[in-house]
Formats: structure tokens, C-alpha cells, sequence
């Protein structure tokens, strides 16, 4: 079903919402103006409809949390469910069967799975908590400060997320604030630049380093996939000099590349792994899963966890997580995301698009790279008028990036494509 535009975009009941809102929220948060955003209402698959009755094709799953589709039958019979039983519990007080059940399976899909015992999590609410769980878990686990990241790499906004930030634009405002810990290396994109990433390392004074945080494909950087053996040149210089690696696949985990996470396709076993976003496919719940004996270097509780939150545990989230986990386990979502990977990345080579210098991605997470951001944004606005849902990421904002529910169909894909051509 192509996309239906029965307003202007944005319409009558959008434009009126963005004034509204100018006045009560934080000018930060919403970016408005004439031209964005619509006000959304409902969503089903793969459509999104906005308060003005428009019906827009999503190709973003919404910040790639609906891969499964939005108002996925069965993640909203698991919500309902569970929201009638138990709204809200005790999460690191009084737990619910759900916790136990999330973390064996988190464990079963990941270090079990991997051959490396068991994995122990915690939970959270947002990606970026999974993040600072990791950054603190690294620093008992090694007793070291130093943080080694990536330039692009994007882990969230908390304080202590933004430690391993690759974007300064996000830094730079609290730097007088942050501990000057992190050194950011180029994130490698070609095979020379794997060279360049192995010599950088081999001249690093690892002594006061404890962590290592990684995206093993990075997202809002642009979709920039590194040369195969990057992820095995990190662990090997990470068990040469006693330091945590932590793959965050908070945007990259639950078959967004292709397999279930993105550092299957290398076989590389982190200490520590971030979930979040597809994890449920829409309740915000996150969780930070490691390797036994590195999760150890928490200290039993006795009595006060020494880091949790008011809705660690959430039952309706875990709810949902168990059953996209299952979701997940269907073959039936591999062989989808196959499809998507086969139409989108075969469509955008053969698109030729003018104006374009590289396409870049797998499974079903693509980047289109423009001119510049300015020549990206006017893309994303145009394909929003079109009825289709987009959006630009990259350091200057010049990659349109790809991230569709997988059941997206080939007609709906060959539409977009179409009228990507044509604007
Ligand atoms: C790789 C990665 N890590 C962390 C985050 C932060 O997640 P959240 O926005 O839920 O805090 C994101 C969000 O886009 C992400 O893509």
C-alpha cells in the first residue's frame, strides 16, 4: 500500500500542535518549523498516520525500535496482558517472574548462545542507561577511569553516556562538566584505515584505560560499517591489556543487520553488550548483559542495590520483551530481514542516485550519502511531503538512512525508491 497525502504537509491540526507545543515544551527538544514535523496519531505495520488523516510509508521504524512493525499483534496482546495483571512492580525489591525470565533468556541469546557460560544483566529503562551500566560495571571490573571510543559513535546523552561520545556537538555544551577520561579514535571504514586503527592502538598507553565502547556498525554516524577483522583486532587488544569491551548494539542488536546481532557476522564475543530500542519493539526497556565473571565485579547486594532505578524490571515492559525475543527466534523475521537487505540495498545500488557519492549498509539498515547535510535535509523534507518517512544522521547530517520494519513489502520499497528519483 503506497503512502496516501490527502493534506499539505504539514496539515491544519499538525501546524496548530507545533505552535502549542513552542510554548509549553523546552525549545530544544522538538525541532519545528514550517515544514516539520507531523503530529503522529496511530501507526499499524509499516504506516504511520498524522492527526491530519495523512497515511505516511515509515522507513525509519521509528528510531528502529519497530523492526517487528508497529502495533505488532502480538506485542500489544503481550502489553495488555500484563498492563491488566501488573502495571507496574518492585523491580529490585520485590521482583516478578518476568525479570527472572528476561535475563535467562538475555543470557541464553547471548553468552550461552556464544559458548562463553552465562550472561548476567541488568535492566533499564533507556539505551543510554544500558550504556552507563556497562561504563560502570568496566570501571569495578578494572578499577581504571579511561574510556576508548570512536569518533561518530553515538551511545546516548546521559552524563555518563556521553563519555564515549564521538560528537562534540553533543559534548561540547557539559564538557566543563565531564571528566576529561575519554581519547576518541577515527572509526575505520576501509581496509587502509584498519591498518591506521591497529597502529593508533599499538601507540596507546592502555594502563589507565578500563573500557572500551563500540558500536560494531555505526548508526547515527552515518551507517558506517568497518572492514571485516575490526571487531577481532579490539578483543585481541582488549585481552592484551585487561580492558572491558563493550559492543553497543542498542540500534545494531535483534536482526537489524542481518543477524541477530551485528557481531555474529564477525563471531566476536564482547565482556559486555547494550541492548535497547528493538529489544521490546516499543516500551522503553534496555538492558546491559555480560559475561559472568566480568558482571561479578558487582558486589552482592546487601540490601541497596548500588545502581537500579524505579522501574528497572518494568513488568510490561519485560512482558514485551519476552515475547519480541520469541518474535525474534522465528525464522520467519531472518528470512524478512534477508528480503529487505536483497530489495533496498540492490534498489538504492541500482538507483544511481544524482548528487550521491556512496551507498552503505546491510541487512535492513541502509545509508544514502549526499553532498551535505543541507542536500539531505531537503531529501528527507521532500520524501516527508511525498508520504514517506526518513531521516538524515551522520556527523554533518548529509547520510539518509534506512531503517524499515522488516515486513516491509518489495512495491513498497520500489515506491519510495521511485519517488526518492524523482524529487
Ligand atoms: C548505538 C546507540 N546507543 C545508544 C543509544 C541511546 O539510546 P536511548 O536514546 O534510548 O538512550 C542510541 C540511540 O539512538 C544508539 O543508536
Amino acid at each position: 500500500m503506497h503512502p496516501e497525502v490527502v493534506t499539505e504537509i504539514p496539515g491544519p491540526k499538525s501546524t496548530r500542535l507545533a505552535a502549542e507545543l513552542r510554548r509549553h515544551e523546552s525549545r530544544n527538544v522538538t525541532y519545528l518549523s514550517k515544514e516539520w514535523p507531523v503530529f503522529w496519531e496511530r501507526a499499524e505495520g509499516v504506516n504511520v498516520w498524522d492527526v491530519d488523516g495523512n497515511r505516511f510509508l515509515d522507513l525509519t521504524s521509528a528510531f528502529a525500535v519497530a523492526g517487528l512493525g508497529h502495533g505488532r499483534a502480538e506485542l500489544v496482546h503481550a502489553l495488555t496482558t500484563q498492563a491488566g495483571t501488573l502495571l507496574h512492580g518492585m523491580g529490585d525489591v520485590h521482583p516478578t517472574r518476568l525479570k527472572v525470565d528476561l535475563c535467562a533468556q538475555l543470557s541464553a541469546l547471548t553468552y550461552e548462545r556464544w559458548g562463553a557460560g552465562e550472561g548476567k544483566t541488568v535492566l533499564s529503562n533507556s539505551g543510554f542507561e544500558a550504556v552507563e551500566t556497562a561504563l560502570k560495571t568496566a570501571h569495578l571490573a578494572t578499577n581504571r577511569r579511561g574510556v576508548l571510543a570512536f569518533e561518530g559513535g553515538y551511545h546516548g546523552l546521559g552524563y555518563g553516556a556521553l563519555l564515549p561520545a564521538g560528537f562534540d556537538k553533543f559534548r561540547a555544551p557539559f564538557a566543563s562538566q565531564l571528566a576529561d577520561l575519554t581519547t576518541l579514535l577515527p572509526f575505520p571504514d576501509s581496509e587502509g584505515d584498519l591498518s591506521a586503527t591497529r597502529a593508533r592502538l599499538a601507540q596507546l598507553d592502555a594502563s589507565e584505560i578500563g573500557v572500551l565502547m563500540v558500536e560494531p556498525i555505526q548508526g547515527r554516524g552515518g551507517i558506517v560499517i568497518p572492514p571485516a577483522g575490526f571487531l577481532s583486532l579490539l578483543r585481541d587488544w582488549c585481552d592484551a591489556h585487561g580492558v572491558i569491551l563493550v559492543f553497543d548494539e542498542i540500534l545494531t542488536g535483534f536482526y537489524r543487520t542481518g543477524a541477530l546481532f551485528a557481531c555474529d557476522h564477525e563471531g566476536v564475543v564482547p565482556d559486555l553488550i547494550c541492548l535497547g530500542k528493538a529489544l521490546s519493539g516499543g516500551f522503553p526497556i534496555s538492558a546491559c548483559v555480560g559475561k559472568a565473571s566480568v558482571m561479578d565485579a558487582w558486589p552482592v547486594s546487601a540490601g541497596e542495590a548500588l545502581h537500579t532505578s524505579t522501574f528497572l524490571g518494568h513488568p510490561v515492559g519485560c512482558a514485551m520483551a519476552l515475547e519480541a525475543l520469541r518474535l525474534h527466534q522465528d525464522p520467519a523475521t531472518l528470512a524478512a530481514v534477508q528480503s529487505v537487505a536483497r530489495t533496498l540495498g540492490e534498489g538504492l545500488q541500482v538507483l544511481q542516485m544524482p548528487g550521491t557519492s556512496e551507498i552503505r549498509g546491510q541487512g535492513a539498515l541502509w545509508g544514502l550519502v549526499f553532498e551535505d547535510g543541507a542536500e539531505a535535509n531537503r531529501v528527507v523534507l521532500a520524501m516527508l511531503q511525498a508520504g514517506y518517512l526518513l531521516l538524515a544522521g551522520g556527523p554533518e547530517g548529509a547520510v539518509v538512512t534506512f531503517t524499515p520494519p522488516f515486513e516491509i513489502a518489495e512495491d513498497e520499497i520500489g515506491s519510495c525508491l521511485e519517488t526518492l528519483l524523482g524529487i
